[in-house]
């Protein structure tokens, strides 16, 4: 079965190393397609977006090897051919091979990108960015096609912060003729690593982590060899599976610095945090301190990505409170799952107020998206009984090895 089961009740103890960054590598390895040669992307995680990443890669042409967490990237044999569209639809960090293939091939013609169903998701302010440095844009109802026989530098304006368009843009300003300005530009810590990647092979681009991007268009990117950041995201999943199940883990390579706002959330909600030179240690199951509310934003905001994560635990804190969501339109499309675990929970426009409960009970519930899927584990980690979540490969989605490490760490679960 596509299914996690799950035996509530166990504590967790030990450590645990933390993957690459799932929306540091997929910038990155679009960003590939702007270097003629071989790039070495280290520490690159093992998941499915990135396999689909991968894959369309390769549909271009490039060769691409993969040597543990190593993965090469050949672009020499580059050609323009149709991209495969199953690996398309799969996810919507497929739009960010647009940037990169205009600047490399002047033109791109690709299905609208798919992704979770977390919102609709548009990219609007992609494509008019795009005009507006020069690229021709026919839209239909099934996807677009770009053409510019060279993009050049725009100031460009964003209506609010995008973090896949700045990264888009990014990709589509390196090798532009002249300046782009980007403003606001988002200031996520996976922005930065694409700057530090992109500078390193020989881009322009001052502004990195501020709201204004400037970048001067250069003629050319050389090869590089590139680490990737540990994802915030995955250690602020395993510190929720510890503030859910009780116990102490020690998180290696966690970003401590890149997670301030969780951390200080975890903290309000009663878990023990001791930042480390090389990650985190988390002790205590809340009970009794719980928070009243979370509320998403833009970086260093509490992160969209960590909202279902800490749903789940607020249900487990014994205490009320609310989540305020403000990226996503649609972003709470697990609170019917939890309530089958006897959570108590209602939506009011963009805010879920979460009820106190003494306790969840197992059942069989449905992952519909990446991280609402590891939230349902997270909270069956202290359900009364078994769990079992299904549609396991939304998970898979950003998660090497969930079930091996949470295992590692004490839980009782399994494939199913
Ligand atoms: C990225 O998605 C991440 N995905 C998401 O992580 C993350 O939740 C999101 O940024 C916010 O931090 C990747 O990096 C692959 P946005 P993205 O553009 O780029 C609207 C995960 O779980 N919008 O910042 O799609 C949009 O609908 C995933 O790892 C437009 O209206 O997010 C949303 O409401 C989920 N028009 C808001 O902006 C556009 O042209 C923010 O979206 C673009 C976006």
């Amino acid at each position: 079965m596509d299914a996690i089961r799950i035996y509530g009740g166990n504590c967790l103890d030990g450590q645990t190393t933390i993957q690459g960054s799932k929306n540091a590598s997929l910038p990155i390895l679009a960003a590939t397609l702007l270097i003629d040669g071989t790039c070495e992307i280290e520490n690159c995680p093992d998941i499915s977006d990135v396999y689909h990443m991968l894959r369309l890669l390769e549909s271009l042409g490039c060769k691409v090897e993969r040597e543990r967490t190593v993965v090469r990237i050949d672009t020499q044999s580059f050609s323009e051919c149709d991209m495969p569209s199953d690996s398309v639809c799969v996810m919507r960090s497929s739009v960010m091979l647009v940037g990169a293939l205009l600047a490399r091939t002047g033109k791109i013609c690709m299905e609208y990108p798919g992704g979770c169903v977390i919102g609709a998701r548009p990219i609007d302010l992609h494509l008019k960015s795009l005009r507006q440095m020069g690229a021709s844009v026919q839209e239909d109802a099934k996807g677009f096609c770009a053409e510019a026989a060279r993009l050049r530098g725009a100031v460009l304006r964003l209506p609010f912060v995008s973090v896949g368009a700045t990264e888009n843009l990014i990709l589509a300003a390196v090798l532009a003729d002249g300046e782009t300005v980007i403003e606001p530009a988002a200031r996520e810590p996976e922005i930065q690593s694409l700057c530090e990647f992109l500078r390193s092979a020989g881009a322009q681009i001052e502004g990195s982590g501020t709201e204004r991007l400037v970048i001067h268009g250069v003629e050319k990117l050389m090869p590089v060899r590139y680490r990737i950041p540990a994802d915030r995201i995955v250690a602020g999943t395993y510190l929720c599976a510890c503030m859910s199940a009780g116990g102490r883990v020690f998180l290696r390579d966690a970003p401590v610095s890149h997670m301030e706002s969780v951390l200080s959330y975890a903290e309000r909600m009663g878990a023990s945090v001791s930042r480390e030179a090389d990650g985190i240690v988390v002790t205590g199951r809340v009970h009794e301190s719980g928070c009243d509310l979370v509320r998403t934003g833009c970086y260093p905001e509490f992160p969209t990505d960590m909202q279902s994560l800490f749903m789940a635990v607020m249900t487990l804190s014994g205490k009320a409170g609310r989540i305020e969501e403000t990226v996503f339109e649609n972003r709470f499309r697990i609170v019917p799952e939890l309530r089958k675990m006897g959570a108590d929970i209602t939506v009011q426009g963009n805010v879920a107020h979460v009820g106190a409960v003494d306790g969840l009970h197992g059942a069989i519930v449905q992952a519909q998206e990446l991280r609402g899927g590891a939230a349902l584990v997270v909270a069956a980690l202290a359900a009364d009984g078994t769990s079992i979540v299904t549609n396991r490969h939304y998970i898979d989605r950003g998660y090497e090895d969930i079930v091996l490490n949470l295992r590692a760490l004490g839980a009782d679960l399994e494939l199913a």
